[in-house]
């Protein structure tokens, strides 16, 4: 096993932060795609997507970065699947466009499919040894939901429930199923950067009085919380005076507490901001080892009211996030530069994030 030459002490008073050369070196990056990516959960979609039966839906986890062929099946029953979209003879890609589909033909040489990714039939194998064998049936990977989100892994023994606990025991007050998405203020931006630094950045509030005076106008810098899961972290932004907060019923953590947004990060690269008028949700997509590309996704809560200033306000903050991320990404080329010490009141998310990329990288 290959070593990492650099560790991250569990104790923030004494960490370093990730150097310099985890920034710069590809071999991290690379490193980090397989370690961290190809074992990640990665929200895919909606899950009213693909509504009719007996229909198919391919898509590309991830272009450019994982790019991993998958497909989206509904079965006649109803089932949705979620398949390797690679034919098992000879990889060719088999479903290219979305639409009806009662099963899956490989259009090289002949290999169907069921919609649960069983091969059926394939001509001209008689005389091969041991087949159909397990190997020749389309891999089929986990499809789970959360609120309005569709969420899959490549690792098939992953836990989604584990991974998604502390997210849905904090906010299933809110009935995340019934948060609606408003692609009108969805957006799409890329930034030149590294993709850990855009969420090192996110997972620390310690710069909003810095880089972001209106948002300091509307949070209690010194009331900013944060809460650490094993595989995420929270962060909690509690209202100043006449600013707008959750009216969160009994029997909650923040109940009677003026609560102006949850931040909630889960590893690797999925921030979900709750808001009292809905989600705005943030998927951190690596593009190269200086490029990153940033979804925003905006899903509102019925009845609640959301408008072109709140999608304003959203915009000038991710442009005063881009211009620090940006100009960090400079800086940690630099060959004077080694690491960083961390904030233990303001920090401690970042240290987080430092330990869980240290430990999946080790594995
Ligand atoms: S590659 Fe699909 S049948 Fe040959
Ligand atoms: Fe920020």
């Amino acid at each position: 096993m290959e070593r990492i030459p650099f560790s991250v002490d569990p104790k923030v008073q004494k960490a370093r932060t990730l150097p310099g050369e985890f920034y710069r070196n590809p071999f991290f990056f690379d490193k980090c795609r397989e370690q961290v990516f190809a074992k990640a959960w990665h929200c895919i979609g909606l899950k009213d997507e693909l509504e009719d039966r007996e229909a198919v839906q391919p898509f590309e986890l991830l272009p450019g970065f994982l790019s991993e062929p998958l497909v989206l099946s509904r079965d006649a029953q109803g089932n949705r699947r979620c398949l390797s979209n690679v034919c098992t003879h000879r990889a060719n890609l088999l479903v290219t466009e979305p639409g009806p589909c009662q099963e899956i033909r490989c259009r090289y040489h002949g290999r169907r499919f069921g919609l649960d990714g069983k091969m059926k039939s394939m001509p001209e194998f008689s005389g091969v040894e041991d087949f159909p064998s397990e190997t020749d049936h389309l891999p089929s990977l986990p499809l789970d939901s959360f609120g309005p989100l569709l969420f899959t892994n490549l690792d098939r023994k992953a836990s989604f429930a584990e991974w998604i606990r502390p997210v849905k025991e904090r906010i299933s007050w809110m009935k995340p199923e019934e948060f609606f998405h408003a692609p009108e203020y969805s957006a799409l931006y890329e930034i030149e950067a590294h993709w850990a630094l855009y969420v090192d950045n996110y997972l620390e509030g310690f710069h909003i009085p810095f880089v972001h005076p209106a948002l300091n106008q509307v949070l209690d810098f010194g009331d900013y919380r944060y809460e650490m899961f094993p595989q995420g972290v929270l962060q909690i932004g509690m209202a100043k005076e006449g600013q707008p907060y959750f009216d969160i019923p009994g029997g909650q953590k923040e109940s009677g507490q003026k609560v102006a947004a949850y931040y909630f990060w889960m590893f690797p690269n999925l921030m979900l901001n709750v808001y009292p008028w809905g989600l705005s949700l943030n998927i951190v997509e690596p593009i190269s080892p200086t490029q990153t590309r940033i979804r925003f996704e905006t899903f509102l809560w019925e009845g609640k009211e959301y408008d072109q200033e709140n999608q304003d306000f959203t915009h000038m903050v991710e442009m005063e996030d881009e211009a620090v991320v940006e100009a960090v990404h400079k800086g940690v080329q630099s060959r004077l530069y080694q690491h960083g010490r961390f904030s233990v009141k303001r920090e401690p998310g970042v240290h987080h994030f430092h330990r869980l990329l240290e430990e999946a990288m080790k594995k």
